[in-house]
């Protein structure tokens, strides 16, 4: 069974787990809040801290938070204004940097936001030594990598929501068109969270049946039923929010917490995350990109060895070149 086990997945190694709930919010920004709001309403956690340098804007994001806590399971909310409020956390959760402006591409944020996550990233990993750490941050591919790259923390508690957003949207959309429940449908979105993310159109069921058995070049270059705007529709799902109302936030938010209740479950669910991609894929590099991972306590307890037609490898290996261009571009 072992062996039928490594055929299946890659294991990761065991982590020790930091005790208790607590869940630190870096950012307080739409997506923060946004997060901070998913895990409290669904009563992930009744523990957070939320930290930001913009001490005002902050504090008042916190009371106004608080204010609800008859309504919010009695949540407590550090009320420290200095690094020090997230200490101790089981998880870390980085959505500190800029936002995209109308139809800027995530990339385009690298050196900003990489010089946000080299300032703070020790410093939290000082305050949570042994936190899983959910990088938000875009483009959050290469700002994962660099935020490994220097805490040296391990692969399994340096993680991103990566494309778990894109996958998400995707199952949105077919399950709008073929008029079944978001959660009946199954699929995955694989790479970049971003542009040249990947739709794996081969392994998408609903109830059961594969939609590539009844027509094999589904959602490709060749397919004549229109599949493939799904895919563009997923691609082109934050541009739209972010031409209407200038950032996205409730998807994002509800996408984290869904991370954080699979670790603090230890669930062991498969959710498609951020991760070191070397070894996985044909992929040579430590880049990071989304493949399925299994979820639990430590953080990412294993990788599917994903099994891709042609054109999804071709396509992911694509992607992995662009990630891996970007990152190179990034001075640690
Ligand atoms: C999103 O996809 C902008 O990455 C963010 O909503």
């Amino acid at each position: 069974l072992n062996a039928f086990r490594n055929c299946l997945y890659k294991r990761l190694k065991e982590q020790d787990v930091q005790s208790g709930n607590k869940v630190s919010i870096v950012g307080a920004g739409a997506v923060g809040t946004g997060c901070a709001m998913a895990l409290l309403c669904k009563g992930v956690t009744n523990n957070i801290a939320i930290y930001d340098l913009r001490k005002e804007f902050c504090s008042a994001e916190r009371q106004d938070l608080l204010q609800g806590s008859l309504f919010l399971n009695n949540c407590k909310i550090d009320n420290r204004t200095t690094i020090e409020c997230t200490k101790n956390s089981r998880v870390v959760v980085v959505t500190a940097g800029v936002r995209s402006k109308a139809n800027e591409s995530r990339q385009n944020l690298v050196h900003r936001s990489a010089e946000i996550i080299k300032q703070i990233a020790p410093e939290l990993v000082k305050q949570s030594p042994k936190a899983v750490f959910i990088i938000v941050t875009n483009p959050v591919d290469v700002m994962t990598w660099v935020t490994r790259k220097i805490t040296n923390l391990p692969f399994e508690r340096c993680l991103s929501t990566g494309c778990h957003l894109d996958t998400a949207r995707f199952r949105m959309f077919i399950a709008k068109i073929l008029r079944v429940s978001t959660s009946s449908v199954h699929g995955m979105v694989l790479g970049e969270h971003g542009d040249t993310s990947v739709p794996i159109w081969s392994s998408v069921s609903v109830g059961g049946t594969l939609l590539k058995d009844l027509l094999p070049n589904i959602g490709t270059d060749q397919d004549s039923n229109g599949w493939s705007n799904v895919h563009k529709d997923v691609v082109n799902a934050a541009y739209k929010v972010i031409a209407g109302k200038g950032y996205t936030n409730w998807a994002v938010g509800l996408t984290i917490c869904d991370v954080v209740s699979a670790i603090f479950e230890n669930s062991n669910r498969i959710l498609t995350l951020s991760t070191s991609a070397k070894g996985m894929c044909g992929v040579k590099d430590d880049v990071f990109l989304s493949l399925p991972c299994i979820v639990n306590q430590g953080g990412i307890y294993g990788i599917i060895r994903p099994h891709l037609s042609d054109w999804e490898k071709e396509k992911f290996k694509k992607s992995a070149e662009v990630v891996l261009n970007i990152q190179n571009t990034v001075k640690i």
